[in-house]
Protein backbone atom coordinates (compact mmCIF):
# COMPACT_ATOMS: atom_id res chain seq x y z
CA UNK A 1 0.00 0.00 0.00
CA UNK A 2 1.09 3.56 -0.88
CA UNK A 3 2.66 5.83 2.05
CA UNK A 4 2.33 9.25 0.25
CA UNK A 5 1.23 10.74 -2.83
CA UNK A 6 5.05 10.97 -4.43
CA UNK A 7 5.09 6.87 -3.95
CA UNK A 8 2.42 6.74 -6.40
CA UNK A 9 3.94 9.02 -8.88
CA UNK A 10 7.10 6.59 -8.68
CA UNK A 11 5.46 3.58 -9.10
CA UNK A 12 2.92 4.64 -11.77
CA UNK A 13 5.82 6.21 -13.36
CA UNK A 14 7.31 2.60 -13.20
CA UNK A 15 4.60 1.54 -15.31
CA UNK A 16 4.72 3.96 -17.27
CA UNK A 17 2.04 6.27 -16.57
CA UNK A 18 2.33 9.73 -15.77
CA UNK A 19 0.32 10.85 -12.98
CA UNK A 20 -0.68 14.86 -11.62
CA UNK A 21 0.38 15.51 -8.44
CA UNK A 22 -3.89 16.13 -8.01
CA UNK A 23 -4.46 12.29 -9.14
CA UNK A 24 -1.75 10.80 -7.66
CA UNK A 25 -3.21 12.67 -3.60
CA UNK A 26 -6.72 11.22 -4.68
CA UNK A 27 -5.20 7.61 -5.50
CA UNK A 28 -3.78 7.63 -2.10
CA UNK A 29 -6.10 9.04 0.19
CA UNK A 30 -8.72 6.90 -1.60
CA UNK A 31 -6.72 3.87 -0.93
CA UNK A 32 -5.64 4.88 2.51
CA UNK A 33 -8.89 5.72 3.34
CA UNK A 34 -10.66 2.47 1.31
CA UNK A 35 -13.50 4.58 -0.50
CA UNK A 36 -13.62 4.00 -4.13
CA UNK A 37 -12.66 6.26 -6.97
CA UNK A 38 -14.77 7.59 -9.41
CA UNK A 39 -13.00 9.00 -12.11
CA UNK A 40 -15.00 11.14 -14.69
CA UNK A 41 -13.32 12.37 -18.23
CA UNK A 42 -13.83 12.54 -21.98
CA UNK A 43 -12.44 9.42 -23.61
CA UNK A 44 -9.01 8.24 -24.12
CA UNK A 45 -7.32 10.31 -20.83
CA UNK A 46 -6.09 7.38 -18.98
CA UNK A 47 -9.18 6.15 -17.32
CA UNK A 48 -9.30 2.78 -17.54
CA UNK A 49 -5.55 2.81 -17.33
CA UNK A 50 -5.33 3.92 -13.81
CA UNK A 51 -6.98 0.98 -13.02
CA UNK A 52 -4.68 -1.37 -14.22
CA UNK A 53 -1.45 0.96 -13.18
CA UNK A 54 -3.38 0.99 -10.15
CA UNK A 55 -3.11 -2.84 -9.81
CA UNK A 56 -0.12 -3.58 -11.64
CA UNK A 57 2.02 -1.11 -9.61
CA UNK A 58 1.48 -2.98 -6.22
CA UNK A 59 1.55 -6.39 -7.61
CA UNK A 60 -2.41 -7.33 -7.33
CA UNK A 61 -5.04 -8.47 -9.18
CA UNK A 62 -7.05 -6.44 -11.24
CA UNK A 63 -10.47 -7.60 -11.19
CA UNK A 64 -12.91 -5.95 -14.33
CA UNK A 65 -16.21 -5.37 -14.35
CA UNK A 66 -17.31 -3.97 -17.54
CA UNK A 67 -20.70 -1.95 -17.68
CA UNK A 68 -23.42 -1.79 -20.56
CA UNK A 69 -27.05 -1.47 -21.10
CA UNK A 70 -28.97 -4.89 -19.96
CA UNK A 71 -26.41 -5.95 -17.32
CA UNK A 72 -27.57 -7.41 -14.55
CA UNK A 73 -26.43 -8.95 -11.27
CA UNK A 74 -26.55 -12.30 -12.58
CA UNK A 75 -23.58 -10.83 -15.02
CA UNK A 76 -22.26 -8.83 -12.55
CA UNK A 77 -22.82 -10.89 -9.15
CA UNK A 78 -22.95 -14.67 -9.53
CA UNK A 79 -25.44 -16.84 -11.46
CA UNK A 80 -26.09 -20.60 -10.54
CA UNK A 81 -24.25 -22.92 -13.28
CA UNK A 82 -27.36 -24.60 -14.62
CA UNK A 83 -25.74 -26.46 -16.80
CA UNK A 84 -23.34 -28.40 -14.46
CA UNK A 85 -25.98 -28.82 -12.19
CA UNK A 86 -27.91 -31.02 -14.81
CA UNK A 87 -25.28 -32.61 -15.80
CA UNK A 88 -24.69 -33.55 -12.03
CA UNK A 89 -28.41 -34.74 -12.17
CA UNK A 90 -27.82 -37.12 -15.00
CA UNK A 91 -24.39 -38.71 -13.66
CA UNK A 92 -26.45 -39.06 -10.60
CA UNK A 93 -29.23 -40.09 -11.49
CA UNK A 94 -28.83 -43.82 -10.11
CA UNK A 95 -28.53 -41.94 -6.56
CA UNK A 96 -30.83 -39.88 -6.80
CA UNK A 97 -33.54 -42.74 -7.98
CA UNK A 98 -31.95 -44.59 -4.83
CA UNK A 99 -33.35 -41.41 -2.70
CA UNK A 100 -36.64 -41.56 -4.17
CA UNK A 101 -36.97 -45.85 -3.92
CA UNK A 102 -39.60 -45.87 -1.29
CA UNK A 103 -42.11 -42.61 -2.22
CA UNK A 104 -44.78 -43.31 -3.93
CA UNK A 105 -46.58 -39.77 -4.44
CA UNK A 106 -45.46 -37.06 -6.72
CA UNK A 107 -45.37 -34.69 -3.55
CA UNK A 108 -43.45 -36.91 -1.42
CA UNK A 109 -40.62 -37.10 -3.98
CA UNK A 110 -40.55 -33.26 -4.00
CA UNK A 111 -40.48 -33.16 -0.22
CA UNK A 112 -37.62 -36.02 -0.55
CA UNK A 113 -35.41 -34.32 -2.99
CA UNK A 114 -36.21 -30.64 -1.44
CA UNK A 115 -33.47 -31.87 1.61
CA UNK A 116 -30.64 -32.64 -1.03
CA UNK A 117 -31.30 -29.46 -2.47
CA UNK A 118 -28.02 -28.07 -0.60
CA UNK A 119 -25.83 -30.21 -2.57
CA UNK A 120 -26.75 -28.75 -5.76
CA UNK A 121 -26.90 -25.14 -4.43
CA UNK A 122 -23.35 -24.88 -3.02
CA UNK A 123 -20.31 -22.62 -4.04
CA UNK A 124 -19.09 -25.68 -6.30
CA UNK A 125 -22.20 -24.54 -8.83
CA UNK A 126 -21.62 -20.93 -8.13
CA UNK A 127 -20.05 -18.75 -11.29
CA UNK A 128 -18.72 -16.18 -9.56
CA UNK A 129 -18.79 -12.69 -11.42
CA UNK A 130 -16.83 -9.82 -10.96
CA UNK A 131 -17.82 -8.45 -7.73
CA UNK A 132 -18.23 -11.45 -6.01
CA UNK A 133 -14.88 -12.91 -7.21
CA UNK A 134 -13.64 -9.22 -5.78
CA UNK A 135 -15.53 -10.03 -2.40
CA UNK A 136 -14.34 -13.66 -2.51
CA UNK A 137 -10.58 -12.68 -3.09
CA UNK A 138 -8.30 -14.00 -0.83
CA UNK A 139 -5.87 -11.34 -1.17
CA UNK A 140 -6.32 -7.04 -1.63
CA UNK A 141 -7.17 -6.82 -5.18
CA UNK A 142 -8.46 -3.76 -7.56
CA UNK A 143 -11.97 -3.79 -8.83
CA UNK A 144 -12.15 -1.98 -12.00
CA UNK A 145 -16.10 -0.90 -12.48
CA UNK A 146 -15.42 0.51 -15.93
CA UNK A 147 -18.03 3.28 -17.47
CA UNK A 148 -20.14 2.64 -15.56
CA UNK A 149 -22.48 5.00 -16.81
CA UNK A 150 -23.15 3.05 -19.48
CA UNK A 151 -25.29 0.46 -16.74
CA UNK A 152 -28.75 1.37 -16.28
CA UNK A 153 -29.60 3.29 -12.86
CA UNK A 154 -31.30 0.07 -11.59
CA UNK A 155 -27.86 -1.67 -11.50
CA UNK A 156 -25.87 1.42 -10.10
CA UNK A 157 -28.49 1.11 -7.32
CA UNK A 158 -27.52 -2.37 -6.81
CA UNK A 159 -24.41 -1.05 -6.77
CA UNK A 160 -24.54 0.99 -4.11
CA UNK A 161 -25.30 -1.84 -1.70
CA UNK A 162 -22.23 -3.61 -2.78
CA UNK A 163 -19.95 -0.64 -2.68
CA UNK A 164 -21.38 0.18 0.92
CA UNK A 165 -20.89 -3.39 2.73
CA UNK A 166 -19.01 -5.14 0.46
CA UNK A 167 -21.06 -8.09 1.24
CA UNK A 168 -23.22 -10.17 -1.18
CA UNK A 169 -26.62 -12.13 0.10
CA UNK A 170 -26.91 -15.77 -1.63
CA UNK A 171 -30.27 -16.79 -0.69
CA UNK A 172 -29.33 -20.79 -0.81
CA UNK A 173 -26.02 -19.86 1.11
CA UNK A 174 -26.35 -17.11 3.05
CA UNK A 175 -24.06 -14.05 3.04
CA UNK A 176 -20.57 -14.22 1.96
CA UNK A 177 -18.58 -11.14 3.22
CA UNK A 178 -15.58 -9.85 1.61
CA UNK A 179 -12.19 -10.94 3.35
CA UNK A 180 -10.44 -7.86 2.12
CA UNK A 181 -11.52 -4.74 0.91
CA UNK A 182 -10.74 -4.49 -2.70
CA UNK A 183 -9.30 -0.99 -3.82
CA UNK A 184 -12.58 0.19 -6.14
CA UNK A 185 -12.29 2.58 -9.47
CA UNK A 186 -15.03 3.32 -11.24
CA UNK A 187 -14.84 5.27 -14.25
CA UNK A 188 -17.35 7.03 -16.67
CA UNK A 189 -17.83 9.26 -19.62
CA UNK A 190 -20.33 11.38 -18.55
CA UNK A 191 -22.80 10.09 -20.30
CA UNK A 192 -25.29 10.13 -18.22
CA UNK A 193 -25.34 11.89 -14.82
CA UNK A 194 -24.44 9.24 -11.90
CA UNK A 195 -26.77 9.28 -8.83
CA UNK A 196 -26.07 11.49 -5.66
CA UNK A 197 -25.86 8.70 -3.66
CA UNK A 198 -23.41 6.77 -5.94
CA UNK A 199 -21.14 9.91 -5.89
CA UNK A 200 -21.29 10.02 -1.97
CA UNK A 201 -19.51 6.90 -1.50
CA UNK A 202 -16.80 7.66 -3.77
CA UNK A 203 -13.87 9.91 -4.12
CA UNK A 204 -13.68 12.27 -7.33
CA UNK A 205 -11.39 12.74 -9.95
CA UNK A 206 -11.44 14.37 -13.05
CA UNK A 207 -9.21 13.81 -15.68
CA UNK A 208 -8.89 16.06 -18.84
CA UNK A 209 -6.75 16.34 -21.93
CA UNK A 210 -3.49 16.70 -20.63
CA UNK A 211 -1.39 19.69 -20.93
CA UNK A 212 1.19 20.21 -23.89
CA UNK A 213 3.60 19.62 -21.55
CA UNK A 214 1.92 16.64 -19.90
CA UNK A 215 1.36 14.96 -23.19
CA UNK A 216 4.88 15.73 -24.24
CA UNK A 217 6.41 13.79 -20.59
CA UNK A 218 3.87 11.10 -21.54
CA UNK A 219 4.70 10.87 -25.03
CA UNK A 220 8.49 10.78 -24.08
CA UNK A 221 7.51 7.60 -21.93
CA UNK A 222 5.67 5.94 -24.35
CA UNK A 223 7.20 6.48 -27.59
CA UNK A 224 11.26 7.07 -26.60
CA UNK A 225 12.17 6.44 -29.90
CA UNK A 226 10.79 9.72 -30.99
CA UNK A 227 12.95 12.64 -31.60
CA UNK A 228 12.68 15.40 -28.09
CA UNK A 229 12.30 18.12 -30.87
CA UNK A 230 9.17 16.21 -32.47
CA UNK A 231 8.10 15.17 -29.01
CA UNK A 232 7.09 18.66 -28.39
CA UNK A 233 6.01 19.48 -31.95
CA UNK A 234 2.94 16.40 -31.71
CA UNK A 235 2.13 17.47 -28.27
CA UNK A 236 1.49 21.02 -29.29
CA UNK A 237 0.06 20.12 -32.32
CA UNK A 238 -2.55 18.09 -31.01
CA UNK A 239 -2.85 20.83 -27.98
CA UNK A 240 -4.12 23.06 -30.95
CA UNK A 241 -5.95 20.18 -33.31
CA UNK A 242 -8.20 19.85 -29.34
CA UNK A 243 -9.29 23.09 -29.71
CA UNK A 244 -10.84 22.68 -33.21
CA UNK A 245 -14.20 22.02 -32.22
CA UNK A 246 -13.92 18.94 -33.64
CA UNK A 247 -16.46 16.25 -33.33
CA UNK A 248 -14.40 14.25 -31.40
CA UNK A 249 -11.02 15.72 -30.21
CA UNK A 250 -8.20 13.33 -30.46
CA UNK A 251 -7.15 11.16 -27.20
CA UNK A 252 -3.58 10.62 -25.04
CA UNK A 253 -4.03 6.82 -26.99
CA UNK A 254 -4.36 8.83 -30.40
CA UNK A 255 -1.52 10.78 -29.85
CA UNK A 256 0.46 8.21 -28.85
CA UNK A 257 -0.24 6.42 -32.25
CA UNK A 258 0.57 9.61 -33.89
CA UNK A 259 3.28 9.54 -31.98
CA UNK A 260 4.36 5.95 -33.35
CA UNK A 261 3.55 6.13 -37.01
CA UNK A 262 6.10 9.33 -37.21
CA UNK A 263 8.88 7.07 -35.74
CA UNK A 264 7.30 4.51 -38.34
CA UNK A 265 7.80 6.84 -41.13
CA UNK A 266 11.20 8.19 -40.04
CA UNK A 267 9.79 11.72 -40.13
CA UNK A 268 12.53 14.49 -38.40
CA UNK A 269 9.70 17.10 -38.79
CA UNK A 270 6.35 18.11 -38.77
CA UNK A 271 5.64 19.15 -42.45
CA UNK A 272 2.21 19.73 -44.33
CA UNK A 273 2.20 16.28 -46.06
CA UNK A 274 3.67 14.49 -43.31
CA UNK A 275 0.66 15.39 -41.33
CA UNK A 276 -1.52 14.82 -44.21
CA UNK A 277 -0.54 11.15 -44.34
CA UNK A 278 -0.20 10.41 -40.84
CA UNK A 279 -3.97 11.57 -39.57
CA UNK A 280 -5.71 8.64 -39.69
CA UNK A 281 -3.98 7.76 -36.72
CA UNK A 282 -5.32 10.98 -35.09
CA UNK A 283 -8.29 12.07 -36.73
CA UNK A 284 -11.52 9.68 -37.08
CA UNK A 285 -14.12 12.14 -38.75
CA UNK A 286 -14.22 13.01 -42.59
CA UNK A 287 -15.53 16.65 -41.09
CA UNK A 288 -12.39 16.70 -38.38
CA UNK A 289 -10.19 15.87 -41.05
CA UNK A 290 -11.32 19.15 -43.19
CA UNK A 291 -11.21 21.12 -40.22
CA UNK A 292 -7.57 20.18 -39.60
CA UNK A 293 -5.90 20.03 -43.28
CA UNK A 294 -8.06 23.71 -43.98
CA UNK A 295 -6.22 25.00 -40.14
CA UNK A 296 -3.07 23.58 -41.03
CA UNK A 297 -1.56 26.26 -39.79
CA UNK A 298 -2.31 25.84 -36.58
CA UNK A 299 -0.77 22.77 -36.60
CA UNK A 300 2.35 23.37 -37.92
CA UNK A 301 5.21 23.86 -35.47
CA UNK A 302 5.46 27.69 -34.21
CA UNK A 303 9.07 27.55 -35.15
CA UNK A 304 8.31 26.93 -38.76
CA UNK A 305 5.91 29.56 -38.84
CA UNK A 306 9.18 31.75 -37.95
CA UNK A 307 11.69 30.56 -40.71
N1 LIG B 1 -1.20 9.83 -17.79
C1 LIG B 1 -0.89 8.88 -18.68
N2 LIG B 1 0.34 8.36 -18.74
C2 LIG B 1 0.64 7.43 -19.67
N3 LIG B 1 -0.23 6.94 -20.57
C3 LIG B 1 -1.48 7.44 -20.57
C4 LIG B 1 -1.87 8.43 -19.63
N4 LIG B 1 -3.17 8.73 -19.83
C5 LIG B 1 -3.56 7.97 -20.86
N5 LIG B 1 -2.56 7.19 -21.30
C6 LIG B 1 -2.64 6.23 -22.42
O1 LIG B 1 -3.71 6.60 -23.26
C7 LIG B 1 -4.42 5.46 -23.73
C8 LIG B 1 -5.89 5.56 -23.43
O2 LIG B 1 -6.10 5.38 -22.04
P1 LIG B 1 -7.40 4.68 -21.44
O3 LIG B 1 -7.84 3.54 -22.29
O4 LIG B 1 -7.15 4.41 -20.02
O5 LIG B 1 -8.45 5.86 -21.62
P2 LIG B 1 -9.94 5.98 -21.05
O6 LIG B 1 -10.01 7.30 -20.37
O7 LIG B 1 -10.29 4.78 -20.26
O8 LIG B 1 -10.76 6.04 -22.39
P3 LIG B 1 -12.28 5.55 -22.70
O9 LIG B 1 -13.18 6.54 -22.04
O10 LIG B 1 -12.36 5.62 -24.19
O11 LIG B 1 -12.40 4.15 -22.18
C9 LIG B 1 -3.75 4.23 -23.10
O12 LIG B 1 -2.82 3.71 -24.01
C10 LIG B 1 -3.02 4.84 -21.91
O13 LIG B 1 -1.90 4.08 -21.58
MG1 LIG C 1 -11.68 3.26 -20.62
Amino acid sequence: MFDSYEEVQERFDTQQYICSQEAATVVYLASKMQRPLLVEGPAGVGKTDLAKVLAASQGLKLIRLQCYEGLDETKALYEWEYSKQLLYTQILKDKIAQTLKEVSTLSEAIEKISTEEDAFFSERFLVARPLLKAILSDEISVLLIDEVDKSDPEFEAFLLEVLSDFQASIPEIGTLKARHIPLVVLTSNNSRELSDALKRRCFYLYLDFPSAEQEAAILKKKVPDLDDRLIHQVAEAVESIRKMDLKKPPSIGESLDWAKALVLLNADRLAPETIRVTLPTLIKYPADRDRVLKDMGRVLPREREET
